[in-house]
This record gives structure tokens, sequence and C-alpha cells, in this order.
């Protein structure tokens, strides 16, 4: 039994320890705007947010995250209201759906330690590998979504999701608290 905070909640997996981080998020927690890319390190699809850092969950077993506090795209915001997600969508730099969610989580990572990042910087903290083209953007965009979170700018809100951070995030067995897990009785 792995306990581990995902998205601000406790959740337990029960689950063998060694499945990776990605496996247990995706397929026991529902939480599928965690990408699987590559499974060995390489892609970066599958970053989630650890203790303040971002790491590929391809590579974490739960027994590893064990007692961390883990934040994945869903628990970015409620809303797409993250200055990453808008200045994403006001830049033009949103890649594909495999690309984004890490995309934004390293660049989230990246902005709460530095808000301020050079474009050397942006270039080393999202190392996503994809060849569709829109570095530049990209680097802008992150660089805004800097000045966003420092008050010194503004960016309109982009339009709300149609679905909600709970519907993506249902419960299922392996999310369920202590309590809520007993058996039912036998009749
Ligand atoms: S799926 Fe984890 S780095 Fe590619
Ligand atoms: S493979 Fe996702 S944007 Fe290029």
């Amino acid at each position: 039994m792995s306990k581990l905070t995902v998205n601000g909640r406790p959740v337990q997996f029960d689950m063998d320890p060694q499945t990776p981080l990605l496996w247990a998020l995706r397929d026991a927690a529902n939480l599928t705007g965690t990408k699987y890319g590559c499974g060995v390190g390489d892609c970066h699809a599958c970053a989630v947010i650890v203790d303040g850092e971002a790491l590929r969950s391809c590579l974490i077993t739960i027994a590893e995250a064990e007692g961390r506090f883990v934040t994945t795209i869903e628990g970015l915001s409620r809303d797409r209201s993250h200055p990453v997600q808008q200045a994403l969508v006001a830049e033009q730099a949103i890649q594909c759906g495999f690309c984004t969610p890490g995309i934004a989580i390293s660049a989230a990572a990246l902005l709460q330690r530095n808000p301020n990042p050079s474009e050397q910087e942006v270039k080393d903290a999202v190392p996503n590998i994809c060849r569709c083209g829109v570095y530049p953007r990209l680097v802008a965009a992150v660089q805004r979504a800097g000045r966003v979170m420092q008050r010194r700018e503004r960016i309109g809100a982009a339009p709300a999701p149609g679905i909600s951070a709970e519907d993506a995030a249902r419960a299922v067995p392996a999310m369920a608290l202590p309590q809520d897990n007993r058996e039912e009785p036998d009749q």
C-alpha cells in the first residue's frame, strides 16, 4: 500500500510498490492528463510535479513517491487558470495533447522556483522532446507566465474547460480513502 498526496488529496495505491507512478496515476487514479510517451525517460510527456520538482513519472515507482506531494496537470488549476496554461493559449504555444501536459508541468515547476527565467533556463527546464516546432512561442509563453505570476502582466482568461477536474479524476477504488474502502458485508 503506497500512500501519497495527489493534487491535494491523500490517496493510497493498493498496487505493486514497484509500479511506475505514471501507471498508478493513469490507470488507478484515472488522471489521464499525464501522458505515456516513451516510457524510458526521454520524452518528458509524463512529467508531474513531485515536492516542487518536475519529475518523469515513468521513472518513479509508487514506493519512491510514498509520502510525497504530487501535482498532475489536472491539479495545476481547476479551470485552466494557471498562468502557464493561460500563457500557452495566449502565445499560441499549445502543442499536441501528448506533449502539452508535460510541457505545462515542467514550466510550472520552473516558475515556482524562478519566475523570471532566461531563454536558456526555459529550454533547460522544459526539455520535452518534440519536433513539431513552437519553440520560440513556447519560450515566450513561459516567460510571460512568469511575469503574470509576479503580477507584472495580466492575461485575459482562456475559455473554461468542458470537463471538471472531479470528472477527470472520478473516484475509483485505488483512490478511495481507507474508510471508504471497506468491503460490503455478505448478505
Ligand atoms: S513517458 Fe516518461 S519520459 Fe517519456
Ligand atoms: S509530438 Fe506532440 S506536439 Fe509534437
